[in-house]
């Protein structure tokens, strides 16, 4: 088998660098060890940002999104039982976020790629890469089989390898040690997510600091809410019957107003854990990292998906460049042009981590600074235009 880019993992990353690649006219296989249908139906993101809801529009990946998702101009920040809204439309000037969950975005590019004739094989087993510092770098993959394993033996011939397996992938050990940096961070505490069937209880976002911890109030349709609260990493969803969950979100987001969490049945509960990670470079030779497999944020500033996409977006046009002239000039920057965004949003992200969690053992400086933090940014207009630009999103870099 050969092609021109051999994508490892079906995800926000790998499917729209697929997808952007067959617009160019350039070939690519994308291999992925998981199910169509489970990659269909698992819940992870849901806020798009302005750059990444106008790219998928750009690329005809729009029309589903604009008729399901929601527009939301603001979000609010709750502390000390008060709700302050930052008013993202008006201090962006005019950008907004996209609320539409990751698995719908992944459904319409399956869509998109099996429809133009795309190569997307599910369900692979024990994939490898291999010759990526020379010219021809091969992938080796079951294919067939029961989840693929015990199948056939493949081998996928390409000029690039596009790393875009998450976190958990095998592409990350491929970079030597000797050229590799990596930077992570673990934090002490996870999300306890919910899915539940109840009417929306706020037309926007709650992010709510507490004694008690973090919760964030969540959307995904006028049906289906999608809830967090911050919880122990170690925890099991099995100590939480619904109605502790209840308890606990409404004391944490309880308002001075006496508004109350609409709550009904609970349909999914996980547990998140919390790290941040990045590895420099994201490229060596012929292979390329893009998304979660080269960076992780916590999830407070909801901005991984959108940098798988912004990570993407760049390598494709790197590949165009080669294709079309044989110049390297734009792939030999790719790292440096994506960790700049990276970094940016590990600022944020922290920043926004840091100003809402309860940090165990605090002695009580930090939850007074927190509060401090968080009434600054919801009275001053300079620090409240700082959080909009950076949640909507940081303009999209240029080659
Ligand atoms: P992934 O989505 O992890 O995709 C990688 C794919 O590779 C997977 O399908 C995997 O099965 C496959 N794979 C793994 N190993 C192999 C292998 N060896 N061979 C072949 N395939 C392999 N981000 C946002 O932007 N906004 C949000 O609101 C937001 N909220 C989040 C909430 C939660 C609870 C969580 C967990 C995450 C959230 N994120 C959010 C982060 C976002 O979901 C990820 O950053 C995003 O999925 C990264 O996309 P990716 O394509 O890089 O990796
Ligand atoms: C959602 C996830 C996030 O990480 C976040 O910051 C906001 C919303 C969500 O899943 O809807």
């Amino acid at each position: 088998m050969r092609t021109q880019v051999g994508i490892v993992g079906a995800g926000p990353a790998g499917l729209l660098l697929s997808h952007l690649l067959h617009l160019r006219g350039i070939e690519s296989v994308v291999l992925e060890i998981r199910s169509r249908a489970e990659i269909e139906s698992t819940i992870r993101a849901g806020v798009l940002e302005q750059g990444t809801v106008d790219l998928l529009a750009q690329v005809g990946l729009g029309e589903r999104m604009k008729r399901e998702g929601a527009v939301h101009r603001g979000i609010a920040l709750r502390f000390g039982g008060r709700t302050h809204r930052i008013d993202l439309h008006e201090l962006t000037c005019g950008k907004c976020i996209t609320l539409y969950a990751q698995h719908e975005v992944l459904k319409d590019l399956i869509k998109a790629r099996l429809e133009a004739g795309g190569q997307v094989l599910f369900d692979v087993a024990d994939v490898s890469v291999h010759d990526t510092f020379g010219k021809a770098p091969k992938i080796r993959f079951r294919e067939g089989g029961e989840g693929g394993k015990g199948g056939e033996p493949r081998e996928l011939s390409c000029d690039f390898v596009a790393g875009c397996d998450g976190f958990h992938g095998i592409c990350r050990s491929a970079l030597p040690d000797s050229v590799r940096r990596e930077y992570p961070r673990i934090y002490p505490f996870g999300w306890f997510g919910i899915l539940t069937r109840a009417p929306r209880s706020t037309p926007e976002l709650i992010y709510a600091h507490h004694d008690r911890g973090f919760a964030l109030v969540s959307t995904r349709s006028p049906e289906i809410q999608r809830l967090y609260f911050q919880c122990d990493p170690n925890d099991d969803v099995a100590n939480w019957p619904d109605e502790r969950i209840w308890a606990e979100l409404q004391a944490r987001l309880a308002a001075e107003d006496g508004w109350k969490l609409h709550e009904g049945p609970i349909l999914q509960k996980s547990i998140i854990a919390m790290r941040s990670f990045v590895i420099e470079p994201m490229q060596h030779g012929r292979l390329f990292l893009a998304g979660d497999a080269a960076h992780i944020v916590p999830p407070t500033g909801a901005k991984g998906m959108n940098l798988a996409i912004a990570d993407v977006r760049v390598l494709a046009q790197g590949l165009e460049q080669y294709f079309a002239s044989g110049s390297t000039a734009l792939l030999d920057r790719y790292s440096e042009v994506c960790l700049r965004r990276v970094w940016r949003a590990q600022r944020f992200s922290r920043w926004m981590t840091e100003a809402t969690h309860r940090f165990e053992g605090d002695p009580g400086v930090g939850a007074k600074l927190q509060l401090a933090e968080l009434d600054y940014v919801t009275s001053s207009r300079a620090a409240a235009t700082s959080l909009a630009e950076n949640y909507v999103g940081l303009p999209l870099d240029g080659p």
